[in-house]
């Protein structure tokens, strides 16, 4: 985070201020974890008031259409049919689904049931049943901006083991967010979501990571929740990031299916929860955007 811009300056970050009455002690602030060795965001992570306005009007679009799957899910529906759901309602809002021809994936959203970890391609051949739990992971693009956030549901009347998976999973989001502050590490959050998974019995997948988003479907920092506190991306606030851990009831090892070339399986074929929000780190705290 070199910034080569004279105190006098207009600020990069668009106010029109000067350097020196905007953001250079918080360079400077950033700079000097730099030095010490940690891994800082660079200016085109840090959203900036209007962005933020931005992403915050595309992540109501995002809670409304995971809302309208709520409302709607059932058992015997198939995973196209919810697809249909989140096309039909993202675009009634003005939004586009993020995920629909996103590196080639074919669908509006990620349909993930009991083994499948996430990237699930919603099908005709596909069909909710009793006892199913199902992480439905919604995108949308508004006016450019991008959000991201999945929930969980339980389909009819799933077994205590299932249950118990299910909302430990979202408790580790919850352990997670709780560590979100400026001037903090993203190992601090990963490590949080870790303990309460691995407290509790279960494993959480290693490869697979949240993300930055806002600008960008995916941005930096790329994010773990199996990392160490006092590692990882510094925090500041107007940064945005995902936590979405995939926490498995045995084994944290996955493979990708060699046909669709998406859809991620337990190795064990044992069951995986996934919720997931979008949050910003404010100046004092942080604010969750999506859920
Ligand atoms: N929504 C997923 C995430 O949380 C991304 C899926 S990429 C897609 O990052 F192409 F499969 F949609
Ligand atoms: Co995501």
């Amino acid at each position: 985070m070199s910034s080569k811009l004279g105190r006098n300056d207009p600020c990069w970050c668009g106010s029109g201020k000067k350097y020196k009455k905007c953001h250079q002690q918080f360079d400077e602030k950033i700079n000097h974890y730099a030095v010490m060795g940690h891994e800082v965001p660079d200016h085109s992570i840090i959203k900036t008031p209007e962005q933020i306005e931005g992403i915050r009007e595309s992540a109501k679009i995002n809670i409304a259409v995971l809302d309208y799957v709520a409302e709607n899910i059932r058992i015997g529906m198939t995973t196209e049919e919810i697809d249909k759901l989140v096309y039909e309602k993202t675009t009634e809002l003005g939004g586009i689904p993020a995920p629909l021809n996103y590196n080639e994936f074919p669908k509006s959203v990620c349909t993930s049931i009991n083994e499948v970890v996430c990237h699930g391609i919603p099908s005709n051949d596909v069909i909710l049943k009793d006892g199913d739990i199902i992480n439905v992971d919604v995108s949308t693009i508004y006016n450019g901006y991008f959000s991201d956030s999945s929930r969980m549901f339980c389909i009819g009347n799933i077994g205590e083991e299932k249950k118990r998976l299910v909302d430990v999973t979202k408790e580790c989001v919850k352990k997670g967010l709780e560590m979100v502050k400026p001037w903090t590490f993203l190992g601090d959050m990963g490590q949080a979501v870790h303990e309460h998974a691995v407290k509790n019995g279960y494993s959480v997948v290693r490869e697979i990571g949240g993300h930055g988003v806002g600008l960008k479907f995916h941005e930096d920092p790329w994010v773990s929740y199996v990392s160490k506190a006092g590692e990882g991306m510094l925090l500041v606030p107007g940064m945005i990031f995902t936590i979405e851990p995939m926490v498995n009831m045995g084994t944290d090892k996955v493979f990708v299916d060699k046909n669709d070339e998406w859809t991620i399986y337990t190795a064990d074929k044992k069951p995986s929860a996934q919720w997931e929000i979008m949050v910003l780190v404010t100046e004092e705290d942080h604010e969750v955007l999506a859920y």
